[in-house]
């Protein structure tokens, strides 16, 4: 039975109160999210005997989400990922963010999406349960341009998909990269090694010491251990004496993702063969942040008596190239006055035998 329920979660220390949505498609699978950084706290998949289990990190407590700096589970913004320097032109104004990454700005600054109350409520699903999540960013907040109107749909469908549709619109002339900052472990315990993991892309971004795309970025993936286009098994080549792994402690790099007629194009799939878990990515964005759980801390207390460490879950997170606004040969995160910013990124769970 399909049902959706909404509690009080917490309260931010102003006294904000935090909800918390629980929604359950026809087959029991289930998506719990917060109003604070819009969440995912909890997503539930089947496995080979269809027993459901909790596929991602997180946490226990709003208290503990806000102290956390890991983004589990957040939505991402103004401006997901990196951008140089922390500053941008547009129209020959020069915009200064916050540099909360070494020089450079990440997922939007220090007071990003992910840490904004936002307001959730149910929204019409043609198919499945949803949950629609809406936030204002004022005009300047973190240094960006123009009042944003976000809202973010999740929808879980009833053959156990996770659709997140982005939508987003602004009073003034703005650059705009929402995504999703869920880590994945199909075990549910343990680390991701031994996931198999297939991207479709021949090409990855090559970056420098501070994960910022070089000038000659586009390289292409065949010969080296950012090779996914066949599955492999993530820790295969994770220790492979390579550049680009060193400079990210692993794998923290964008993909670069054919563009595909539907809109909706084949990302990656993750695969875990004792459960037989399988998630396949759809995306319009043109790129995929694969990032391997590089940074999380030794000893991190998560969810129901859980600790995580280096490896603990893997993120695939869709969007626009890092450092857009300051590279007019990227695909443009441009968005004009009145018009509308939409993205679209599915997440479709369900078991297999092997691959
Ligand atoms: C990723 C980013 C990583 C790291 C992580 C959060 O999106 O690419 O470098 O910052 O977020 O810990």
């Amino acid at each position: 039975m399909e049902s959706f329920t909404k509690t009080v979660y917490g309260e931010m220390p102003d006294g904000t109160p935090v909800h918390q949505f629980v929604l359950t498609n026809k087959n029991g699978m289930q998506l719990k999210a917060i109003e604070y950084g819009g969440i995912i706290t909890h997503l539930t998949a089947p496995d080979k005997q269809n027993n459901f289990i909790d596929v991602v990190l997180g946490h226990d407590s709003l208290e503990e989400y806000l102290q956390s700096d890991f983004y589990f589970g957040a939505l991402i913004g103004r401006y997901g990922n990196r951008i140089a320097n922390a500053a941008f032109e547009l129209d020959g104004t020069t915009y200064e963010l916050a540099a909360n990454n070494g020089p450079n700005n990440l997922h939007g600054g220090p007071d990003g999406f992910d840490s904004a109350v936002w307001n959730g409520e149910r929204a019409e699903s043609e198919d499945g349960v949803a949950l629609i999540l809406s936030y204002t960013s004022k005009d300047g907040e973190m240094g960006f341009p123009g009042t944003l109107s976000v809202e973010v749909i999740y929808n879980l469908t009833n053959d156990n998909a996770l659709e997140i549709l982005y939508r987003a619109t602004s009073d003034k002339k703005t650059v705009v990269n929402l995504t999703q900052h869920s880590y994945f472990n199909l075990a549910g315990k343990g680390d991701i090694l031994d996931h198999y993991l297939e991207i479709n892309a021949e090409q990855f971004l090559a970056v420098d010491e501070f994960s910022i795309p070089v000038d000659d970025c586009f390289t292409e993936v065949e010969g080296t251990p950012f090779n996914f286009t066949m599955p492999k098994r993530v820790g295969a080549d994770i220790e492979t004496e390579d550049e680009q792994l060193s400079l990210a402690s692993g794998y923290d790099h964008t993909f670069v993702i054919p563009q595909d007629e539907s809109g909706l194009a084949f990302v990656a799939s993750v695969f875990e063969a004792d459960s037989g878990r399988i998630m396949k990515v759809f995306s319009s964005e043109p790129g995929v942040q694969f990032y391997s759980g590089n940074f999380i801390e030794e000893g991190t207390s998560g969810k129901e008596g859980h600790t995580y460490g280096k490896h603990s879950g893997l993120c695939l997170e869709t969007q626009h190239y890092p450092d857009s606004p300051n590279r007019p040969d990227f695909p443009s995160v441009v968005l004009e006055a009145g018009n509308e910013y939409r993205s679209v990124t599915v997440y479709e769970f369900g078991a297999i035998e092997g691959i």
